[in-house]
């Protein structure tokens, strides 16, 4: 099967140099900007593409909603098989996708959007079909974890292992989808789509690492904990899903302290299967680009599509799962927080909350920080 590449930056090189060497698939034209067709394999309009019938499959990797979706579109009404690993693509426009890819009878595979080279969304998408997948979640974000590992055992601010995140090229020049949790926030609404057909759009909550400070990771650290930012999705008792992401504190020996630098674990528990854990690289040329060419050989072998046919958008409800938080905030807010066990020292406290709904956690968090408060808050992990 000859294939189109859209974009050809840090994944794009990547999926064009795998797919010479590759079994079953050949490479096609690449859509670069006009005025970059340096060489006889790209080109810049769409059409040299759509209207090649030896192109039986396009990779997009370019990134951005638009003009990623119209091409998606224009690919897929051409009856082309559509791969991508654009998770902001996916979660704007992946359910109204998985319907135009059904309609045209075309695959619709996403594989590299979330967790990298990690194959989390092929297992969820095989396990749904055999057990009941309770939950699910990780570590899908290699930029915090590098830099929340460095903290911990380098005892470094959090100034300082940004900016060494930046210059080894894990965070951009600009982190704040990174560090503001919302990368992994987008990465948990594919996951949830695809294990509960519901793609969580409204309610969503995400808490990142911005406000951690090198005195509270020697803290946790005192006490045997370490800190870990996990996005988490799942089934509630109502139907609808649950999404969000927040720093989580783990007891030394659970599986998450283990992840190192800026690597990537993906879990999920089956009510029959019980705990799967899948670690590996989150990100990278060569991880991003195997996980798209496992999406173009599954092709080959008759996968089409990750989501199931009623793939609907849904509202996410947080209110169900609770948790004893972590809270560090000035001494003067700490009424305001529920708490079991609290340590004053001078103007700051830092407190064990009462069980809070992870809803109810954010919302105090938001309300205090529109107080003034300087706040950082972690869930205390199983
Ligand atoms: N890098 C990773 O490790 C990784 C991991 C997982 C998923 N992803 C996802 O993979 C996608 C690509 O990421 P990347 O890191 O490869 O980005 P990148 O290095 O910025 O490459 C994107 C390439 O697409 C080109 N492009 C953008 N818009 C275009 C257009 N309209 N026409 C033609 N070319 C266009 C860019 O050209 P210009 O340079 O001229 O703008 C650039 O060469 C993103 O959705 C990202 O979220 C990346």
């Amino acid at each position: 099967m000859k294939v189109a590449v859209l974009g050809y930056g840090t994944v794009g090189v990547g999926v064009y140099e795998m797919l010479v060497s590759a079994k079953g698939l050949e490479c096609g034209p690449v859509l670069v900007r006009p005025g970059k067709e340096d060489k006889a394999f790209k080109v810049s309009s769409l059409d040299a593409i759509t209207s090649d019938p030896e192109v039986g499959a396009v990779a997009e990797v370019m990134g951005g909603i638009e003009p990623a979706f119209s091409y998606a579109c224009q690919v897929i009404k051409a009856g082309k098989h559509f791969v991508t690993s654009n998770k902001a693509l996916v979660a704007a426009k992946g359910v109204e996708l998985n319907r135009l890819a059904r309609e045209n009878k075309v695959a619709f595979l996403f594989s590299a959007a979330c967790g990298g080279a990690v194959p989390f969304l092929h297992n969820l998408a095989l396990a749904r079909e055999s057990d009941e997948i309770l939950s699910l979640g990780g570590i899908l974000n290699g930029t915090t974890n590098y830099m929340l590992d460095a903290m911990q055992r380098l005892g470094l601010d959090y100034g300082d292992v940004l900016a060494d995140a930046q210059r080894l090229g894990y965070a951009e020049a600009d982190p704040t989808a990174d560090v503001s949790g919302m990368d992994a926030l987008r990465k948990i609404m594919l996951a949830d789509a695809v294990a509960y057909g519901k793609l969580p759009k409204d309610g969503l909550l995400n808490e990142g690492i911005e406000s951690i400070t090198a005195a509270d990771v020697a803290h946790f650290q005192s006490r045997g904990y370490t800190c870990r930012l996990l996005v988490s999705g799942g089934k509630n008792s109502d139907g609808s899903v649950c999404a969000y992401v927040e720093p989580v504190l783990f007891r030394s020996g659970a599986p998450e302290c283990s992840v190192l630098e800026n690597y990537n674990m993906a879990k999920y528990e089956g009510k029959n299967s019980g705990r799967i854990v899948l670690m590996g690289q989150g990100a990278g040329r060569y991880p991003t680009a195997s996980a798209v060419l496992r999406d173009l050989s599954g092709i080959l072998r008759g996968e089409r599509y990750m989501f199931e046919e009623d793939c609907e958008e849904a509202a996410a409800n947080n209110a169900e799962i609770q948790h004893c938080y972590y809270v560090r905030l000035p001494a003067a807010f700490a009424s305001s927080v529920p708490s079991e066990s609290a340590e004053t020292s001078g103007e700051v406290c830092r407190l064990i909350s009462k069980a809070l709904s992870v809803k109810e956690m954010h919302a105090l968090a938001k309300e205090l920080r529109e107080k003034g408060a300087k706040v950082f808050f972690a869930a205390i992990g199983e």
